[in-house]
Parts: structure tokens; C-alpha cells; sequence
């Protein structure tokens, strides 16, 4: 039997490309200058630039050739502007502009306004009184059916009701209990082939009940806190590779078995400010998407 399949494109982004694109910032002024993490206490002004810029670099280099890469200028005042997971969160051409938690990162706000403007994107702000910290905190699922959402040290569940109505989606909230993992993705990354990597001491119970439910036991990579405090879940995964910052040898076999193509880039000037590989990009458009219809 013979079936005719016709494709609609649904919403088309405005920076659609065969390649996922993912915005960066440079980290020409990027300084550990305030404490809003564990991780950036002991650390104020401790970071290198010379050394930043040079990881960046890797960072960027590795990236550009499984995607394409944006990149928005840095602003004085800004020092944190390098993670720009923390821009927002955006699909389909809309931008879900951050309300960050912290005075200290929301001069940040302005100047991602300005560039999602500028790039054609439709941006829609979230209440002060709710705030929101983009991606760091809302993670697609990789086929899209939904969007893990986290909550408690920055983001409050009060702003997913947004998120839901902006991409009519389902959101499936984490909380987040341990103040080293205070964005989700830092603790937890959806990947391909239906795979997910935690650390799930960072997650209260009803949490773990959420993910276990989703995920079966044999798609789960429980990362250890050895590896979870060197960021090993603030991973990129695009297709087959996975971009992170160094990891043990147990974890990339795991990874390894499960097809996955490790690409380790050194980011120990970036954990001085709580971050690493996935926090540095925040993804743009993802491909336009499809449907199929049979007759
Ligand atoms: N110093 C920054 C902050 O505390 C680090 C942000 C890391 N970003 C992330 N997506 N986890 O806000």
C-alpha cells in the first residue's frame, strides 16, 4: 500500500537553518563581581579574562562545527552577560524575555531586549513580581512534546503558567532544593534518543516521581555529585554530541554506550561564576517544524 505524505510547516522562526543556531557572548567583560551563588562565593574577582576568553574560544570553536553561533555584544555592568541561557527562552520565533531574581543581572534585560528586537523575534516580558531565568530554568524536550520547567532558587512557578501559554504547551515543573543547582540546567539535560542526564539530589521528591515517570529506568544517566559539581549536566547536546566541561571516565563511557559522542572543553574559569558549557549558549529557533499528514 502506498502512502502519500504531505508536509505543513508550522510555525516558521525567523533564523530557521538546517543547523540548530545558539546565541553567544563574548567574555570581554566577564568578571565574578557579585555573590548569587554558592559557587561564586570565594571567587569574587578571581576569574581570569585571559584565560575565560581563551576556553570561550574552545568552547565556541567546538561549537561552530556542529552549529551555527550568534553573537551579542557584551555590556559594561553586565559581567554575567556571558550566560546567555539566561537570556530566555525561545521556539517558533517567540522569545520568552527573563526576569531575572537578582538586581544584579537585570541591566541584563535591556540589551537582550534590544537584540531578540533586532533579530525579529516577538518578545514577551514576565511580571517582575514572578520572575524568570530563561533557559537556565525551561528545557524542550528534544521532540518538543514539553517543556521541564524548574522552580525555587530563581524562577518561580508562577511564571510557568506563561510558558504554557506562550508555546501552548504542556510544562512539567522541578523543584529545585539543593542552592548549588539553582537553575535546571544545571542538573538535569533532556538529550537525544530520548536519553536524560541528573543529578537528582538536586530534586525534591515529587520531582524525581515526574522525571522516573516520563523516562524509563534504561534512558536515564544518573550523574554522581562528583561529576555534578563539575557541571557535567550543564551539557549541549546536538544530534549525537554532547559539548561539556571535564567529566570522569565512568560518566563518558555511560555517555559513550549510549552512542553519544563526548566533546569535553575545560570551563573552570566560568564554575568560578556557578556556570558552564550550556549556560555560555541559549538556543535560537529550532528547526521549523513539521507535520505529517497521510492519505
Ligand atoms: N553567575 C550567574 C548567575 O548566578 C551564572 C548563571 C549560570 N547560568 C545557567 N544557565 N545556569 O546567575
Amino acid at each position: 500500500m502506498s502512502t502519500q505524505s504531505i508536509e505543513v510547516p508550522r510555525v516558521t522562526p525567523p533564523l530557521a537553518a538546517a543547523r540548530p543556531t545558539y546565541l553567544m557572548c563574548p567574555p570581554r567583560l566577564y568578571d565574578v563581581a557579585y555573590v548569587i551563588n554558592p559557587w561564586m562565593a570565594g571567587n569574587l574577582h578571581a576569574s581570569s579574562r585571559e584565560r575565560a576568553a581563551a576556553q570561550w574560544h574552545r568552547l565556541h570553536q567546538a561549537l561552530i562545527e556542529v552549529a551555527d553561533v550568534e553573537v551579542i555584544d557584551p555590556q559594561p555592568g553586565s559581567p554575567d552577560m556571558v550566560f546567555t541561557a539566561n537570556a530566555g527562552l525561545e521556539r517558533n520565533g517567540i522569545v520568552v524575555l527573563s526576569s531575572f531574581f537578582h538586581p544584579e543581572r537585570q541591566a541584563e534585560e535591556q540589551h537582550f531586549r534590544r537584540w531578540f528586537h533586532h533579530a525579529g523575534y516577538t518578545v514577551l516580558d514576565v511580571p517582575r513580581e514572578t520572575p524568570f531565568e530563561g533557559e537556565g530554568d525551561a528545557l524542550f524536550s528534544p521532540d518538543g512534546s514539553c517543556l521541564w520547567a524548574g522552580y525555587g532558587p530563581r524562577t518561580t512557578r508562577e511564571s510557568h503558567h506563561l510558558l504554557a501559554r506562550a508555546w501552548n504547551i504542556d510544562v512539567v515543573p522541578l523543584h529545585l532544593i539543593d542552592p548549588r543547582f539553582y537553575h535546571l540546567d544545571t542538573c538535569f539535560a533532556p538529550l537525544a534518543d530520548g536519553y536524560v542526564m541528573y543529578y537528582p539530589a538536586a530534586f525534591d521528591a515529587a520531582s524525581i516521581a515526574r522525571i522516573e515517570a516520563f523516562y524509563p529506568t534504561e534512558k536515564r544517566i544518573i550523574v554522581a555529585e562528583a561529576d555534578a559539581v563539575h557541571f557535567a549536566c550543564n551539557a549541549i547536546n546536538i544530534g549525537h554530541t554532547i559539548i561539556l566541561n571535564d567529566i570522569s571516565r565512568e560518566l563518558t563511557a555511560r555517555l559513550e554506550a549510549a552512542r553519544f559522542h563526548v566533546v569535553p572543553v575545560t570551563l573552570s574559569e566560568f564554575l568560578k561564576a556557578g556556570g558552564a558549557a550550556k549556560c555560555l549558549v541559549m538556543r535560537l529557533s529550532q528547526p521549523a517544524e513539521t507535520t505529517s499528514y497521510s492519505n
